[in-house]
Formats: structure tokens, C-alpha cells, sequence
């Protein structure tokens, strides 16, 4: 059995406040974009083993993967084992959420592969267990706003097919510290209305750029030249350091890239929502 696992923008990432648990409580806007990972099953006599190719990425306990695997081992008592092969092409910790689509993937695998029969409701309480952004690729939709930690999940009106050019600076940023750094002053106030525009600074707002974008100047030029190039928006991806454009057209969104390819050596991948 293969499924693919796409990768997620945040439209508009806004932080509303700290909560007493630690957490922030967000209202986002979630995009799945067709730049996705692919994930095999395979039976085994037992354990949970997983073979990563594509990309370097601990294949340990500590990976979604198997973290969702284990759980639903647990929970269910399946003495049977699998293989997971998991081909990554998502860039890893980059604002993706690259980690959780392959952890909702394994979740809505193993319950077809091991016959589960669980409900997609059920099914999203996992996911929120393994990850505050896992809850929207159980969905399998192209679009949803997050409320809560992200997990609450509602629908949001379709604006169509957007495409979009993804930026990938060769930057580690660590979601935990963004959040920590994070002070009342950057916090936003919820998205007034029902549909998305386009563009317009009201609309594509990331929160967390006020932390990230003074650390990584080269974040705010890569935005800079983004406008330079022609694009309607250009902003940070959940906690970076992939920063995405709108674009109208994927012939505007091919032109972008290669405006910008001129200008930053890094990877740009031309992308739409899916
Ligand atoms: O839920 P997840 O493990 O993906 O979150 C990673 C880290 O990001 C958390 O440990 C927390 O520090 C921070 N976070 C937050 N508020 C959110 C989501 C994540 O503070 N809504």
C-alpha cells in the first residue's frame, strides 16, 4: 500500500495568546500544496521498522512516523509488525509541517493496512496527540482554518487553486524557541471574516516573523525580492525558515522562481494547492 503525504503552508499564522498550558492559542489558515512525500506499508512478523530514503532524517522513536505506529499498536493490541519505507522529498523542519503529514499519512495507512475501521473523528484525537499540526492532514482537504493549539479544525471558503513559489533557505529554526520568544506585543487578533482575498496585508499575516524575520535577515530579503519579482504576498510558513509566495498563474509562479533563482542560491519549488 503507498499514500502520499503533502506538505501545508499557513496562509495566515496568527497568535492570539499564551495559554496556562504552554501553548499558544493560534487561528491559521492551512493550505495542502502538492509537494508531498510518498509512504509504503509492508507486513512484518513484528516491531515497527522504518527505511527513509529521499532525504537524511532520524528513523528512530523519536520520528512521527513511528511515534504514530506505536500508538496505534497500543491502543489496539496488533501483535503483527510493519515496514514502513517513507520516501522524503519535504524539506525537514522547515515550516511544512512535512513531519506531521507523515505521521496523520501513517495514522490513516495502518488503519486501512491493519483493517482498524477507525472514524476519521477518532482518528483526529490521535493526531492531536502526536502534534499540534498533525489534525489537518487527517482531513484530507486542501483547506481549513486551525483555532487552539491548530487542532480545531473548520472550513474555510475554497479561493480556488492558488500556486505559490516556496523558498527554501538553508536555516535551522526550532519551533519550540519561536514560540518561547514570542512576547504580547507580536500577538495578533483573529481573522475577521468568512473568505480569504487574495493579497492584502490584512489577509497573509504570520505572527511569528516578528521573531524570526530580526534573527534571519536573509528571510526578509528572500520576502523583499518575492515582491520585487512580481508576487501578490509573500510570507513566513508556520515557524520557517520556508518562506511562499502567491502568485496568479502558474506561468506568473514560473517567472518568479526563476527572477529569484538569479538572486538567492537555494532551492525554490513552483507549488499549488492540492
Ligand atoms: O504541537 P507540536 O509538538 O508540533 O509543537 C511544537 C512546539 O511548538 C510546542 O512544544 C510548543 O512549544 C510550540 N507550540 C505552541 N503553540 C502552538 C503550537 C506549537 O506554543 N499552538
Amino acid at each position: 500500500m503507498e499514500l502520499r503525504a503533502y506538505a501545508k503552508v499557513n496562509l495566515f499564522l496568527r497568535v492570539l495568546r499564551k495559554r496556562p498550558d504552554g501553548y499558544h492559542e493560534l487561528d491559521t489558515l492551512f493550505e495542502r500544496v502538492s509537494l508531498y512525500d510518498r509512504l509504503k506499508f509492508f507486513h512484518a512478523p513484528s516491531g515497527t521498522k522504518l527505511r527513509i530514503t529521499g532525504r537524511r532524517l532520524p528513523a528512530g522513536r523519536g520520528n512521527l512516523i513511528v511515534r504514530a505506529a506505536e500508538l496505534l499498536k497500543k491502543r489496539y493490541r496488533i501483535k503483527s509488525g510493519v515496514r514502513i519505507e517513507l520516501d522524503k522529498k519535504i524539506p525537514v523542519a522547515a515550516g511544512l509541517g512535512g513531519g506531521s503529514s507523515d505521521a496523520a499519512a501513517t495514522l490513516l495507512g495502518l488503519n486501512r493496512f491493519w483493517n482498524l475501521g477507525l472514524l476519521r473523528k477518532r482518528l483526529l484525537e490521535y493526531a492531536a496527540e502526536l502534534g499540534s499540526d498533525v489534525p489537518f492532514f487527517i482531513l484530507e482537504t486542501a483547506l481549513a482554518r486551525g483555532k487552539g493549539r491548530g487542532e480545531k479544525l473548520s472550513t474555510f471558503r475554497s479561493p480556488g487553486r492558488l500556486w505559490h513559489v516556496l523558498a527554501f533557505p538553508k536555516l535551522r529554526v526550532l519551533t519550540a524557541e519561536v514560540y518561547r520568544a514570542m512576547r504580547p506585543q507580536f500577538w495578533d487578533k483573529p481573522f475577521k471574516g468568512k473568505s480569504p482575498s487574495k493579497s492584502g496585508p490584512s489577509f497573509c499575516v504570520n505572527s511569528l516573523e516578528r521573531v524570526v524575520l530580526p534573527r534571519y535577515p536573509v528571510l526578509s530579503k528572500i520576502k523583499a525580492d518575492f515582491i520585487l519579482a512580481g508576487a501578490d504576498a509573500a510570507l513566513l510558513s508556520g515557524s520557517g525558515p520556508t518562506v511562499f509566495c502567491l502568485a496568479q498563474s502558474k506561468s506568473h509562479a514560473e517567472s518568479i522562481a526563476r527572477k529569484m533563482k538569479r538572486k538567492h542560491r537555494i532551492p525554490f519549488h513552483v507549488a499549488h494547492t492540492v
